[in-house]
């Protein structure tokens, strides 16, 4: 008999952690309500501890480190603003603009300023004649051609950027986030006009550690093109000899919130975890219990058929074409093969990268995927962390709405700087430009001078507190 006893011991150690695991997950979606975005409705600055230079009560120009006063300047009068020789602007300050306790009346002056003076856009030519010569081009521009400090030089992060147009404003991506340590992977869409794809050719020859994909797909909207781009980067990214740990596949237009020291800083707490958005709740099933195809290189149809099931008994999940992905999980979806069959179904999908990571990355639907970094517990209920967007109905949009996304402006920053994410979609810099210029200058400026940065947060949030779950 003294086998049953063993089998009844182990039935009651199963049973007790299950519910232990039940109570986990419980706890986990109760707490969602604060974690999955710090909601920053009290715009108050002593409570969000990532923003503490800035405290509420003082006012904005009291810097008080050495370093806040050496840089101070790029808190200043923005480029954009000199550039005009406007004698009324000398309140038109980032500081003002980023930080708590300026008099509203600043913005509005500042947005009927932006609209009197509209950003003259630099021609994609003029790119390959500023990258002509690669020692000034990238002195001139502030590119950090050293590690910031040791920690971020030993940990080699990979990009992949999309764009099919706006160098100018992708550039200035490309520049807040580059390191030498680094490696970027640029995908110009195959249609864009060949001036374009001089002019990224131009910027990425001045660097070793930046390059054009390999193959470039002419990208249809919601198209299966559109996730190929981020794939053929993947296929180079993982050839390269850089050891790279994680990977962020970038919007063109997007922007940082984080800088790379700090990125690495996420990174490494995120210890090989993914971080891919999960929406089970709105799924959306049309896009893929319908066969679509892409008509004429132009846009996505129905052909009239139904999709098989997905293979490999797969659960679709909803989630961002965005994410943080481990070099594991990048392997994984370049070399299992249910990875590569369920590739290969979404094909007929319409856009399959709002569901290719997502499905693979929540093991709580697909558990016999067995994917690295993948998430195990209830998909909605959890942060995602890589990329803010404000959706027109749900979040603040002191800018203006574009297929409902908020395109950032100048009202939105304070805002965007108390945001957890690592990157922030989008901002246009043909639309208040000093919304992009202020949110360089903040970014460059922690980066001279790192401001507190509350680690505690991404200790704690359920991906990352959950790793130990046996299922
Ligand atoms: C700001 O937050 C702090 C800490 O949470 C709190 O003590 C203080 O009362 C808040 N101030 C305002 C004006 O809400
Ligand atoms: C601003 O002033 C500089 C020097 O006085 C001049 O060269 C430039 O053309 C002026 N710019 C504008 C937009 O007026
Ligand atoms: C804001 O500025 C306007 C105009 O410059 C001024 O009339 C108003 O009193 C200011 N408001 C506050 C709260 O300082
Ligand atoms: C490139 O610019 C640098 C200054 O940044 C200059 O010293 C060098 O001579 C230039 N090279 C060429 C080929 O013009």
């Amino acid at each position: 008999m003294r086998w049953m006893g063993r089998l009844f011991m182990f039935f009651l150690v199963v049973c007790v952690m299950t519910i232990l695991q039940l109570l986990i997950t419980i706890t986990h979606i109760s707490q969602n309500a604060h974690q999955v975005r710090y909601n920053g409705n009290d715009n108050n600055f002593t409570a969000f501890t990532g923003i503490t230079i800035v405290p509420s009560a003082s006012p904005i120009n009291q810097l008080v480190r050495e370093c806040d006063k050496e840089y101070d300047s790029l808190l200043g009068i923005p480029q954009y603003v000199l550039d005009t020789n406007c004698s009324d602007c000398k309140d038109f300050m980032c500081k003002s603009f980023l930080f708590k306790g300026t008099n509203q009346s600043l913005f509005v002056r500042a947005q009927a300023f932006m609209k009197k003076h509209p950003k003259v856009k630099l021609p994609d030519q003029d790119f390959v004649d500023l990258a002509s010569n690669c020692t000034e081009f990238k002195k001139s521009r502030g590119y950090h051609l050293e590690p910031i400090n040791a920690e971020e030089a030993s940990y080699p992060i990979a990009f992949n950027i999309l764009l099919h147009t706006d160098l100018e404003q992708v550039e200035k991506l490309l520049r807040a986030i580059y390191r030498p340590q680094n490696i970027y992977c640029i995908h110009v869409d195959a249609k864009s006009p060949k001036t374009l794809h001089d002019g990224v050719r131009a910027v990425v020859n001045c660097f070793e550690n930046v390059f054009i994909a390999s193959k470039l797909e002419h990208i249809v909207y919601a198209g299966f093109s559109r996730l190929q781009a981020d794939i053929n980067c993947m296929h180079d990214l993982v050839q390269s000899s850089v050891p790279w740990k994680y990977l962020l596949n970038l919007a063109g237009l997007s922007f940082p919130l984080v800088t790379n020291a700090e990125l690495v800083k996420v990174a490494k707490i995120y210890n090989g975890m993914n971080d891919i958005e999960g929406i089970t709740r709105h799924i959306l099933r049309s896009r893929f219990e319908n066969e679509w195809t892409e008509v004429n290189g132009k846009q996505m149809k129905k052909t009239g058929r139904k999709n098989p099931k997905p293979p490999h008994d797969m659960d679709i999940v909803r989630g961002s074409a965005y994410g943080m992905f481990s070099r594991e999980f990048v392997e994984f979806i370049l070399n299992d093969q249910k990875a590569q069959d369920f590739l290969q179904w979404s094909k007929k999908t319409y856009s399959p990268d709002e569901h290719y990571w997502a499905t693979l990355h929540h093991t709580w639907y697909n558990p016999h995927l067995h994917t690295p970094g993948g998430y195990s517990g209830y998909p909605d209920s959890k942060p995602w962390l890589a990329v803010y967007a404000a959706w027109g109905g749900r979040d603040k949009c002191a800018g203006m709405l574009k297929r409902g996304v908020c395109i950032f402006g100048i009202g939105d920053l304070q805002q965007l700087l108390k945001h957890r994410e690592m990157f922030a979609n989008k901002f246009y810099l043909s639309y208040q430009p000093l919304a992009l210029e202020c949110m360089e200058n903040w970014i460059e400026y922690k980066t001279r001078c790192p401001v507190p940065f509350d680690e505690d947060y991404y200790k704690n949030i359920p991906f990352i507190k959950s790793k130990w779950k046996f299922w």
